[in-house]
Parts: C-alpha cells; sequence; structure tokens
C-alpha cells in the first residue's frame, strides 16, 4: 500500500480574525487548533506521517500550540499558500499526500477513508466538498442578480493527491495564485474526483466560527463512567494512606506501592470511563520501579489520559468500606487531598463510607476495601466500519 503522508499547512497569519496570535495556533476546548487538527489525521490507520508548514518565525508559538505530538521537524513555509505546500511536499516522501489547512481542527476518519478510495480509483486527486444551500446573489450595497447554486460547490480539505502529480501540477501552474491544491490540478489538466465532504471540516476564518467551534466540540463530548474496586489487607504498623494523606493507624497495608486503596479505585475508575485498561496494566506490581510508589502519580497519569483526549472529569465518588479506622473525622482532608491530586474543585469528589457489619473480611477486620465511580465526558468516537 502507499505511503500516505499529511501535510498540514500552518503558515498564514489569519489577517481576517485578528488578534495576537494566528488563528491556528489559538485554542479551542482548551487545545490548539493546530493540535486537533494533528490529531485528527495522525489518528486514521492510513496516515503514516503528520508534518507541518509553519510561518518564518512561528517556531516557538508552533511547538507550544503542539505539545509532545510527534510531526518531526517544523518545515517553514512562504509569504504565498503555494510556497507553503511546495516547502512541505520537498520534505515528505509518501506516495500519496494529504494536503490540509491548520484552521479546519476537526477532521472525520470517514471523510479520508472516502478521499482515499477516490484517489485510489483512478483520479488524480479527490476532494471533499459539500453543497451550497443558501440562496446565492453578487450584488454589494444593493442586491444583484441572482447565482445559480445548482452549479457551485464548497471546497474543503483535506485534499489528496499523488505526490507527483502535485508536484507535476504546482510546476505548471509557475507564479499563478489559487488558494487551494486541488485548482492548481484542475488547471493543469488532471482529474480531481469529488467526495461527500462534512460540516466539521469547515475552516475557521473570523471570530464567530470560533465560537461556533467551541459549541460544537461541546455538543461532540459524551458522558462515560467508570467504575473501580481495590482491596490491601492490613500488616505492619501504620500510618496507611487514604486518598494521598497519612491516616495514624495501628496498622499499616500491605501493597507494592503506597497500598492507598482510595486512590488505586479512584485510578481504576478514570482508566474505565476512558475504555483505557486498569491500574495493573499501566503500573505492573512487578516493575520495581512501582515499588513503594505514592499513588497520587497513578491518578494523577490517568486523569492527564482523559485530558490529552480532550475529556474532562465531572465527579469522582468513593466509598471506603472498613471497621476501622473511623474514616469520618478525616473525610473533608481525603476529598481536598484527592480534589488536588486530580486538579478538580472539591464539589466534584464525594468521599463516603460503611462497615459491613462485622460481616466478611473487612468486617473481621482483615482489611480495607474502596470501590469508586468517575464520570468523565469525552470527545465522541466517530462509529467506524474497520474499528
Ligand atoms: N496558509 C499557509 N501559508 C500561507 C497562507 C496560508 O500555510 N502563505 C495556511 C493557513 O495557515 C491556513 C490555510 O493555509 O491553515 C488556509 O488559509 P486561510 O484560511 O486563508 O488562513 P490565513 O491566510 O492565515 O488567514 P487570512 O486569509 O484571514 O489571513
Ligand atoms: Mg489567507
Amino acid at each position: 500500500m502507499d505511503k500516505v503522508s499529511a501535510l498540514i499547512v500552518a503558515a498564514g497569519s489569519g489577517v481576517r480574525m485578528g488578534g495576537d496570535v494566528p488563528k491556528q495556533f489559538r485554542t479551542i476546548g482548551g487545545k490548539s487548533v493546530l493540535a486537533h487538527a494533528v490529531d485528527s489525521l495522525a489518528s486514521h490507520p492510513r496516515v503514516d506521517e503528520v508534518r507541518i508548514v509553519i510561518g518564518a518565525g512561528q517556531e516557538a508559538v508552533a511547538r507550544e500550540a503542539l505539545g509532545d505530538r510527534d510531526v518531526g521537524g517544523l518545515i517553514v513555509g512562504g509569504r504565498e499558500r503555494s510556497e507553503s505546500v511546495a516547502n512541505g511536499l520537498a520534505a515528505i516522501d509518501g506516495e500519496i499526500v494529504l494536503v490540509h489547512d491548520a484552521a479546519r481542527p476537526f477532521c472525520p476518519a470517514e471523510v479520508i477513508d472516502r478521499l482515499l478510495a477516490a484517489l485510489e480509483n483512478k483520479n488524480h486527486g479527490a476532494v471533499p466538498v459539500l453543497p451550497m444551500n443558501d440562496t446565492l446573489a453578487t450584488g454589494d450595497l444593493l442586491l444583484g442578480a441572482m447565482v445559480d447554486r445548482k452549479r457551485l460547490l464548497r471546497v474543503q480539505t483535506p485534499q489528496a493527491f499523488y505526490r507527483e502529480d502535485l508536484l507535476y501540477a504546482l510546476a505548471e501552474a509557475g507564479k499563478r495564485l489559487a488558494t487551494d491544491e486541488s485548482q492548481v490540478l484542475v488547471a493543469a489538466g488532471l482529474k480531481v474526483a469529488t467526495v461527500e465532504g462534512d460540516v466539521m471540516l469547515d475552516k475557521l476564518t473570523t471570530l464567530a466560527d470560533f465560537v461556533a467551534a467551541e459549541r460544537r466540540l461541546a455538543t461532540n463530548l459524551i458522558s462515560r463512567s467508570g467504575q473501580g474496586f481495590d482491596v490491601h489487607a492490613f500488616e505492619g504498623p501504620g500510618p496507611i494512606m487514604l486518598g494521598g494523606i497519612a491516616i495514624a493507624h495501628e496498622r499499616g497495608l500491605a501493597g507494592h506501592s503506597d497500598a492507598d486503596v482510595v486512590l488505586h479505585a479512584i485510578t481504576d475508575a478514570l482508566l474505565g470511563a476512558a475504555a483505557l485498561g486498569d491500574i495493573g496494566e499501566h503500573f505492573p506490581p512487578s516493575d520495581p520501579q512501582w515499588k513503594g510508589a505514592s499513588s497520587d502519580r497513578f491518578a494523577r497519569h490517568a486523569a492527564s489520559l482523559i485530558a490529552e483526549r480532550g475529556g474532562t472529569i465531572d465527579h469522582v465518588d468513593c466509598t471506603i468500606i472498613c471497621e476501622e479506622p473511623k474514616i469520618g473525622p478525616h473525610r473533608a482532608a481525603i476529598r481536598a487531598s484527592v480534589a488536588a491530586v486530580l486538579g478538580l474543585a472539591e464539589e466534584a469528589v464525594s468521599i463516603k463510607a460503611t462497615t459491613t457489619e462485622k460481616l466478611g473480611f473487612t468486617g473481621r477486620g482483615e482489611g480495607i476495601a474502596a470501590q469508586a465511580i468517575a464520570t468523565v465526558r469525552l470527545p465522541a468516537a466517530p462509529a467506524r466500519a474497520d474499528a
């Protein structure tokens, strides 16, 4: 199968949007527009690499916007878009190129599926398009004549090309300016197929587009719950760790790490909500580096995995099950500690306790159990036929 290189052009200065920072480096839902664009392309199974073209002097702001995403070296673009694309093409080697605007942060995987299928069906290029639904007219202060919308299309990106064909078309175009590459291929007499685009791909041009994109992102988040359960047996002398704080007790808890049942149950609840496995998978007890580890690291890691996916933690509720120690006097401190570990408001954390009426292993005072539930919001994963 051909190698697919995605090229994101981010060298514009966003004049129509205005502001101090070019639009591709601004944030939506706490994540930069550019990072959204990178993630939506990089997560497609057919995309082998994602490279980015930035403007001269944009290196620092681009690196800041990208975090630790793997995009290789940043490519410096030019004054005109065609120059930016040409510089990008010189730095990539995929037989197939997806040229994408950084200003379009959300690319559904289905659009890439359709583009590659159309390209590989004997075309030189493929573009996502949407029909024009509004009435169209010429005019200025006074309304002019209607324009037949049936003949018009809204052309989006990413646009798929064979690298060789795009290089040929750009050379043919010379200094002639185009707002996208599909036009360059059409002008060179090459065949560009149209596939169905998506409103999620609409370009951010003005502040109003940013407001709409924030709203779109919020409605794209779905609520998910996860549960966690953990037990540690009493062994040796205290104190014991519960929710990240040390509580004086004559007996301690046995465990490979610091045996904090509360943070372990909460960590598993968070991982469960995101369907990211369990604590043992992320921090194997067989691994000596977690011996005696402070469990807030585990909980912080689970929280960061959710944040990296563009999610938020809405609420965590934990029930501690034991006869001793009495939790009541420590409840507020445990709650504050868990909230601090997860970076949440205290109102988003609930700590409860119960005995089991002297029944079972907790009733006999052999150990402490904890169960937790976490409610998080995560971007809805698009349904995929090949998943
Ligand atoms: N772009 C680029 N190099 C240029 C011009 C534009 O890489 N010389 C990129 C932009 O960063 C953007 C995409 O091409 O991701 C689409 O361009 P546009 O929406 O016009 O962005 P800007 O040119 O930045 O905005 P404006 O036209 O309002 O100044
Ligand atoms: Mg522009």
